[in-house]
């Protein structure tokens, strides 16, 4: 419901500022005309009052900036125009309407409420005063004051997150005394079990279909290999950069790794460049799925082919029966993005026998939530995100997954004797037989699961927590990396690296409120821990406790969450749609005491 109201109230607000213009123009004009525009304008304020209350019933988070800001510096001079047509009545309307368009359009943080109130409203009070003084004809009076007014409290506004923005460029690294990311490394003083090297080079990826194009691969291939390896033992991986310009690093997707290991350019280390290497020595604490990709570049990078997967399992327990990874990946292409599954972007099968144990783990790695349809058996969600689900019962055939960008589901269920089938669409299909000879089934939409709901038995969550932060979620114009523009990436009206910092000290149980009041999705990722969902638009978590490391925060949802911050370090935390996060939709979750010698030369991603 969030989202249509959100569109409407845009156009709404547009339509009026246009109103507002042609009343200002026509302020000093016949009154007849003049009293038709305004009423077409009180028209189009009512109606966006209309909205903001039907979004009021959402949830407050939802309306505020509407309820307190734009519909009163709207609705309040506008009455009064209504009532007493005027020049003055007139021009102050209109600049209302104009100053509340623009607030919709540039968002703010609930922190800046006091000074957008007191700063919009002294420039309609300046303009009124001006009214007045013009009657008196002089020369200096006929200059386009009221514009002049109107245009300060934006430009102020403007000037001041552009400052927040430099000032906050530098934070985390000057503080003394306290320990630095470096010395939060994993252990480096034993035999690694487990030893990978990955080098990182330009080359080509060859889709099933035959589409080629320009990618980044890892050892030669996109997604790069899968590494596995048990709970408890170190994982040793050397990072080389052959040849990709843009630089590199490996971020371990899920895994709780120390700071040190965690792959931000910028914050944790430097990206390497090429004919560098870095060295990663990391203990998975929990089994599951996750996945490993580059943090330098990420726009353009991981959908290029920097990533593959890396499957934990608890010790001594190899895989029983037919286990698959498949990644759900658009790759980039000069129309539209090309979704496979891997590099299958066209229907493919797999021969599994009738009988056996199967486990699919879906990874998504792409920039937006993927949607899979699975049909043909009865099967169990069993872990999301790497965490198992208690009480997890199978679930209907033809019920469809939405993985977020970044998320991972585990599937698991008992082969049947006919096939079947994982689609994304017509071409991103796959399915199992026990002959390995059939088709996939043709794309079909079914209901769709809610890991909200499922599994059962989870004890409460406690409800005892240390800091609660808010973080709000809006999309409007700002200055993003490319300059003044549209990005639908804020959080507390601010881009990184202004977005304040969570600040916390180890061992506290911290709470966090997102409310996406964007009309774009938002997986929200946070490095270092995983979260456990508490609520979602007020509603209490109900099943087995959903436990994630990518939450994906839909228009008009509100979701509260809660970790335990046990793992020392300045962590990020940001949306996984790259895009946005270039923009600006990243902050940091930084401990007390911690600092970092590196600084991003542009934002880590
Ligand atoms: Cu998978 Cu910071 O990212
Ligand atoms: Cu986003």
């Amino acid at each position: 419901m969030f989202e249509p109201l959100a569109i409407t109230d845009m156009v709404l607000a547009l339509l009026a500022m246009i109103a507002g213009l042609v009343v200002g123009r026509r302020a000093a004009g016949p009154t007849a005309r003049l009293r038709r525009w305004l009423s077409i304008m009180a028209a189009l304020v009512a109606a966006r009052l209309v909205v903001a209350l039907l979004i009021l019933t959402g949830g407050t988070v939802l309306a505020e900036s509407r309820l307190v800001v734009q519909v009163p510096l709207a609705v309040l001079p506008v009455a009064w125009a209504v009532r007493r047509p005027s020049r003055t009545a007139a021009q102050v309307a209109a600049a209302g309407v104009l100053l509340s368009g623009w607030w919709l359009f540039v968002p703010f943080g609930a922190q800046d409420t006091w000074f957008v109130l007191a700063g919009s409203t002294a420039a309609l009070v300046a303009i009124a005063a001006l009214g007045r003084w013009r009657r008196s004809g002089s020369r200096a009076s006929r200059m386009p004051w009221p514009a002049v007014a109107l245009l300060l409290v934006p430009a102020v506004g403007l000037a001041l997150a552009g400052q927040a923005n430099a000032a906050a460029a530098g934070h985390h690294h000057s503080a003394a005394g306290g320990i630095s990311v470096d010395q939060l490394t994993g252990p480096r003083d034993r035999e690694p079990d487990v030893r990978v090297t990955l080098t990182a080079a330009r080359g080509e990826v060859r889709l099933a279909s035959g589409h080629a194009a320009d990618a980044l691969l890892f050892n030669g291939t996109a997604p790069g290999p899968e590494i596995r390896a048990e709970v408890g033992q170190l994982v040793e991986v050397t990072l080389v950069n052959s040849d990709v310009e843009e630089g590199v690093s490996l971020h371990w997707h899920g895994v709780d790794v120390p700071n040190a290991e965690d792959g931000v350019p910028g914050v944790t280390q430097n990206a390497v460049r090429p004919g560098g290497r870095h060295v990663y020595r990391f203990v998975p604490n929990r089994s599951g799925t996750f996945w490993y990709h580059t943090h330098r570049d990420a726009l353009r990078s991981v959908e290029r082919g920097l990533f593959g997967a890396l499957v934990v399992e608890d010790a001594g327990r190899g895989a029983a029966g037919f286990e698959r990874t498949l990644f759900t990946h658009r790759w980039p292409a000069a129309a539209a993005a090309i979704t496979a599954f891997d590099r299958a972007d066209q229907p493919t099968r797999q021969a599994v026998e009738a009988g056996r144990e199967v486990r699919l783990r879906l990874i998504n790695s792409s920039a937006e939530p993927n949607r899979v349809h699975v049909g043909g058996t009865p099967f169990t969600v069993a872990a999301i995100d790497g965490n198992p689900i208690e009480g997890a019962a199978p679930v209907g055939p033809g019920t469809d997954l939405l993985l977020a960008a970044g998320g991972r589901y585990d599937l698991t269920f008992t082969m049947p004797d006919g096939p079947v089938t994982l689609a994304i669409d017509a071409s991103a299909a796959l399915a199992l037989s026990p002959g390995g000879t059939a088709v996939p089934a043709a794309p079909a939409t079914g209901a769709l699961f809610d890991p909200f709901t499922y599994g059962s038995g989870a004890a409460p969550a406690p409800d005892d927590h240390d800091r609660t932060f808010d973080l709000r979620l809006d999309d409007g114009f700002g200055f993003g990396p490319g300059g003044f523009g549209y990005v639908s990436s804020s959080i507390n009206g601010r881009l990184y690296p202004a977005v304040p910092t969570l600040e916390v000290v180890e061992g506290e149980r911290v709470k966090v409120r997102i409310a996406n009041r964007s009309i774009v999705d938002h997986p929200m990722h946070l490095h270092g821990h995983r979260v456990r969902v508490l609520s979602r638009n007020g509603v209490p978590a109900a099943g087995g406790a959903w436990w994630t490391d990518t939450l994906n925060v839909a228009p008009g949802e509100v979701f509260e969450i809660a970790f335990t911050a046990d793992n020392p370090g300045i962590w990020m935390d940001h949306c996984h749609n790259f895009e946005h996060g270039a923009n600006g939709m990243i902050l940091h979750l930084a401990y007390e005491g911690v600092t970092t010698p590196y600084s991003a030369d542009h934002a880590p991603e």
